[in-house]
C-alpha cells in the first residue's frame, strides 16, 4: 500500500494541476502518433479498390506498389513515397487506368489535430490527388473533411466539408481562405460541399508552385465545436511547434486558419463520426476529367478517351511528377 509521503503529495499536487491547466488550455494537445518512413506501412492500409469517383485509375495493393515502386520510405531522414506508374503506355481496352495508390490509416479518430508535413504533391494534367478524412462505411452520414484537394495543377488548394442535409455554414468567418456553397450537403449541385478556397500564392497551397516552394505543412484541428484548417509553406512563418513535429501543439498559438467551419449551425459530432485518414491520387474522373475544366486549366487534349489515346492513358512521362512525399504524419489528442 502506497503511504502518502510528503513527496507523493508533492507529486499528486503537481499531476492534478498539470491536468487542470491542460483543461483550461483547450487548444493544448500532445502527441499520440509520429508516423515516418517505414511507419506509415504500420498505420495505413493499401485499398487496392475501384474509384467511386470514376477516375482512369487503377488502384493496386501494397505488395504490387512495393514492386513497382510506387511507394517507398526510407529514413534518416525519414521520407514515404506514393506514386502513379510514369512508364506505361495504357493500351488494354477493358483496363480500368494508370496504377497509382490509395492508401487509409487503420486508426479512426474523432476529436484531434493532424499535422501533415508534405514535401511533394501530386501534379500534371489529369490528377486528382487528396488528403481527406472520412468514415467510409457511413457516408456521407458520418461526413468528410477534405483537407488537401485539387485538379489539373489548377490553382489552389480547396478545403471541403460534405455531410447529410442540415449542415451549413456561416458567411462571416475568421479565415484567411475565400468560402464557395455554404451548404455542406452532398444531395445539393453534384456534391459541392461547402469549401473555403486557399490562396494560389502567397502561399501557394497546391500543386507546381506548392512543390517549387518544398511544401509545407497542412494541420486540421477538429474539435466538438470547429474543424480549421492551417497551411503554412516551407520557408514561412510556421509555428515552432508544427516544424518541430514534437510531443506537443498549442493550436492557440497557430493564427487565423485558413479554413475555419464553425458549429454555428452544424452540429460538429452529430455530423462527423470516427474517421479514417484517406490518401488517394485518381486521375480524371468526376472532377478533374469534367472537360471544361480540364481544358480550362490549359491541358491538353483530352483527359481519357474511349480509344485510349487520351492524356492520362498515352503520355506515362507526364506523370513523373505525379507523386505525394511525406515527412511526416503527426497526430495529436
Ligand atoms: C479521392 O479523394 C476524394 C476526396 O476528396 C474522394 O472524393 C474520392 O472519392 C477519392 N477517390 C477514391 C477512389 O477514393
Ligand atoms: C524508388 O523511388 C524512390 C523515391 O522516388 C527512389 O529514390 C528510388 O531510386 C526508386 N527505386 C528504384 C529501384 O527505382
Ligand atoms: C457548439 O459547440 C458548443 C461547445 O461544444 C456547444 O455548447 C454548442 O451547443 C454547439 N452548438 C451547436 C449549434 O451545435
Amino acid at each position: 500500500m502506497l503511504t502518502p509521503t510528503p513527496t507523493r503529495l508533492l507529486l499528486l499536487a503537481a499531476s492534478t494541476l498539470s491536468t487542470l491547466v491542460t483543461s483550461a488550455l483547450a487548444g493544448s494537445y500532445a502527441r499520440t502518433e509520429h508516423i515516418a518512413g517505414a511507419g506509415f506501412y504500420n498505420a495505413f492500409e493499401f485499398q487496392a479498390i475501384g474509384d467511386p469517383t470514376h477516375g482512369r485509375v487503377n488502384y493496386v495493393d501494397q505488395a504490387t506498389a512495393q514492386r513497382a515502386n510506387l511507394t517507398f520510405a526510407s529514413s534518416s531522414p525519414d521520407k514515404f513515397v506514393l506514386r502513379a506508374d510514369a512508364t506505361t503506355v495504357l493500351s488494354d481496352a477493358g483496363g480500368v487506368g494508370r496504377s497509382s495508390v490509395r492508401i487509409r490509416s487503420r486508426n479512426t479518430y474523432t476529436t484531434h489535430v493532424a499535422v501533415f508535413d508534405v514535401a511533394h504533391m501530386p501534379q500534371g494534367c489529369g490528377t486528382w490527388p487528396a488528403i481527406w478524412e472520412t468514415d467510409e462505411a457511413s457516408w456521407p452520414r458520418g461526413g468528410e473533411v477534405d483537407i488537401v484537394e485539387g485538379v489539373n495543377d489548377d490553382g489552389a488548394n480547396a478545403v471541403t466539408l460534405h455531410t447529410a442535409p442540415g449542415c451549413t455554414m456561416p458567411a462571416q468567418r475568421t479565415e484567411t481562405g475565400t468560402p464557395g456553397q455554404l451548404s455542406c450537403d452532398t444531395a445539393l449541385n453534384g456534391n459541392a460541399g461547402c469549401g473555403v478556397r486557399l490562396a494560389s500564392s502567397s502561399p501557394a497551397s497546391y500543386g507546381p508552385a506548392f512543390n517549387a516552394a518544398g511544401g509545407g505543412w497542412y494541420a486540421l484541428e477538429r474539435t466538438d465545436s470547429f474543424i480549421n484548417v492551417w497551411f503554412w509553406p516551407r520557408n514561412g512563418a510556421v509555428p515552432a511547434d508544427v516544424r518541430a513535429g514534437g510531443g506537443s501543439v498549442d493550436t492557440a498559438g497557430w493564427g487565423v486558419p485558413a479554413a475555419n467551419f464553425p458549429n454555428t449551425s452544424c452540429d460538429i459530432p452529430r455530423f462527423f463520426s470516427a474517421h479514417n485518414i484517406i490518401i488517394n491520387l485518381t486521375f480524371c474522373g468526376d472532377w478533374a476529367g469534367q472537360q471544361g475544366l480540364y481544358a480550362g486549366a490549359g491541358c491538353p487534349s483530352t483527359c481519357i478517351t474511349d480509344d485510349r489515346t487520351g492524356y492520362v492513358d498515352a503520355n506515362p512521362a507526364a506523370f513523373r511528377n505525379a507523386y505525394f512525399e511525406f515527412n511526416a504524419i503527426n497526430i495529436y489528442k
